[in-house]
């Protein structure tokens, strides 16, 4: 049974399918999700039980690297996946140490961009676009975008959570070098990855109940694979590790250590070589 339709659900979507952005939402605990992407989260969380948790690790990773980048300077932001933009988003962390920092959030989700439009609808400096990643030029050139990014001046680019959504016939790599073309010299990509190293079967067919039940099928691949994506950025220190190791908060070190192969997912920053102009 479906749920009945709330006010802010756009019309367009299909109420009887999972949509990772609403999967994502509940785990975090949003509130923009429905009865479908409900089952599906608690069937994924029957068979690796610290999902909640791995989501709120994502949150946490992407907010110390959005603080690493604005404390660089970088006062203009592109958050590609960027799911429903709740429990602290882009611009809330950036604007903590950049008050004026601009952010393009970017989404394929319905959802996902109807509430993000609702949240922006009173701030210039931000916007919500509909797009697929899977196109990044046609996101670069869109006209949105173009009036808020200045791309001759540093620019971090998010892609938590999103590039293992992305398959290898759409080739990843190819959309990250699309973007890295349009990143001045000390840009900022910002990347996280669920991984398949050291997975238990029972989280291997959580992926099989996932890619079966959804249309949005996932791709985890190895920190090697992970690695090479960044290629040609400079990887800060500590590189491409667990996503709890990404330079955690002094509170957040022991447990983070304790954790070491708890996610089984990759987070990594790399910067732009060449000199900076902005
Ligand atoms: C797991 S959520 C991650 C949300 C957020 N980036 C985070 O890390 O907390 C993945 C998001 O990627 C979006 N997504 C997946 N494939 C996409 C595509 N081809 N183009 C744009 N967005 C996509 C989904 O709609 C979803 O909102």
């Amino acid at each position: 049974m479906t749920d009945s339709r709330p006010e802010w659900a756009p019309a367009a979507i299909n109420l009887d399918q999972p949509s990772s952005a609403r999967v994502w939402d509940y785990f975090l605990g949003g509130s923009h999700n429905f009865e479908v992407d409900r089952r599906v989260a608690e069937q994924a969380i029957a068979f690796k039980p610290d999902m909640p948790d791995l989501a709120r690790q994502v949150r946490m990773f992407l907010q110390r690297a959005v603080r690493t980048a604005a404390a660089a300077g970088i006062d203009q932001y592109i958050d590609i996946g960027a799911g429903v933009p709740t429990m602290g988003p882009v611009h809330e962390t950036a604007r903590e140490t950049v008050p004026g920092a601009r952010v393009v959030y970017v989404d394929h989700d319905p959802v996902a961009v109807a509430h993000g439009e609702v949240i922006l609808a009173d701030d210039p400096g931000a916007v919500f676009i509909q797009a697929d990643a899977r196109s990044p030029q046609a996101i670069l050139d869109h006209p949105e975008v173009r009036a808020l990014i200045d791309f001759d001046r540093p620019v971090a680019v998010l892609l938590c959570s999103l590039l293992h959504f992305v398959s290898a016939a759409d080739d990843p790599a190819a959309l990250v070098k699309t973007l890295q073309a349009a990143m001045a010299p000390g840009s900022h990509l910002i990347v996280q990855h669920a991984s398949n190293d050291g997975q238990s079967g029972d989280v291997v067919k959580m992926l099989q109940m996932w890619n079966t039940n959804s249309p949005e099928p996932m791709y985890w691949r190895t920190h090697d694979e992970i690695e090479a994506l960044l290629d040609g950025f400079t990887i800060l220190e500590p590189g491409v590790v667990q996503v709890q190791l990404w330079r955690p908060d002094a509170e957040e070190q022991a447990r983070a250590e304790q954790d070491h192969d708890r996610y089984a997912s990759y987070a990594a920053v790399g910067v732009k070589p060449g000199s900076t102009t902005g």
